[in-house]
């Protein structure tokens, strides 16, 4: 029986599945550097996931490694250097489409809470220090028929740009590399600049990489207008962290909602202290459906692979 290393717990029809045709064993935590080593090193396959440190170093560190591939649990794979994966001989897959509503939601869970200040006055309410309804207390900004600003129009971003045509009445504004037909009305932007200039909401979902690390900077979010928000649902490296905390603590901007920070599960002293903040923790794909479906996904590419057919979601 082949051995498989699923990283961390998954949903059980999932494991019980892999369990019948794998000798399987379980993590508990991320795997660092030197784990993900030895692990190439032990394992036929590996179901990764977030913060399991496949760098090149740790492909350099294994040698020939004994696994040939690395089934991803999720659709970003910025934890997994996929060409000294390659050069290793190991196949990448990842888990795309099924993530896609739910983190789309998780977008607009964000861009709600932070321009209706949910989070503000939850705390309030749980405090005991509601004073009751006031004319003027905790006003928020007007979300419906303000210009949405997609970085990233990918599968994600589309599918927030669809919720913010649709249901919000919003203008919807996009950078992204090449044009994408997001099925409304939808205009590109030349320069990420513009889109700063002119979005009301600013949602970032690109993927992570060297390509975009640090790609949102200071000079990026000095360009958003002042009642602007700013939210981010695709990976922390995306944004420089401080120059978002201090653009927030300037008042630079009204508010931001992030999903997503440099270095998780280490969230800033700072960005915690802000009111004008929502911060959830990393809860894009968390629906019971869509975390059992990304491992079902993950476990028919190894599958597959172990059966001798090209894996669907081959990424290298
Ligand atoms: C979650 O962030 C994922 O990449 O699936």
């Amino acid at each position: 029986m082949l051995k498989l290393l699923i990283t961390r717990p998954i949903a059980q029809p999932v494991l019980d599945q892999a369990r019948a045709r794998f000798d399987v064993t379980l993590g508990e935590a991320p795997l660092s550097e030197e784990e993900a080593s030895s692990a190439l090193t032990a394992y036929d396959a590996i179901l990764p996931t977030l913060g399991d440190a496949f760098t090149a170093a740790a492909f350099d560190r294994a040698g020939t490694p004994r696994t040939r591939i690395l089934g991803n649990f999720g659709v970003g794979y910025n934890h997994i250097d996929v060409a000294a994966a390659a050069a290793a001989g190991v196949v990448v897959t990842n888990t795309p489409d099924v993530l896609t509503d739910a983190t789309a939601d998780i977008g607009w869970t964000l861009i709600l809470a932070a321009a209706r200040r949910a989070g503000e006055g939850e705390r309030l309410v749980r405090a005991g220090q509601w004073g009751g309804f006031g004319p003027q207390s905790l006003l928020g900004t007007h979300v419906t028929g303000k210009v949405l600003g997609v970085v990233g129009m990918g599968r994600i971003g589309q599918a927030v740009a669809r919720r913010g045509h649709h249901g919000f009445g919003m203008d919807v504004i996009y950078f992204n590399r090449s044009e994408k037909d997001a099925g409304l009305p939808a205009r590109q932007v030349d320069t990420l600049r513009d889109l700063m200039v002119q979005a009301d909401f600013v949602v970032v979902t690109v993927p992570g990489g060297a390509r975009t690390t640090k790609l949102i900077d200071a000079d990026a979010l000095a360009a958003m207008k002042p009642g602007g928000i700013f939210v981010n649902i695709s990976r922390g490296e995306v944004v420089d962290e401080v120059a978002l905390i201090d653009a927030l603590e300037r008042g630079a901007i009204a508010g931001a909602g992030l999903d997503v920070y440099e270095a998780e599960p280490h969230v800033p002293e700072r960005l915690r202290a802000l009111e004008n903040c929502v911060l959830l923790p990393h809860l894009g794909s968390a629906t019971v459906e869509t975390r059992q479906a990304m491992g079902q996904m993950a476990l028919d590419n190894i599958i597959s692979f172990a059966e001798g057919r090209d894996p669907r979601q081959r990424v290298n």
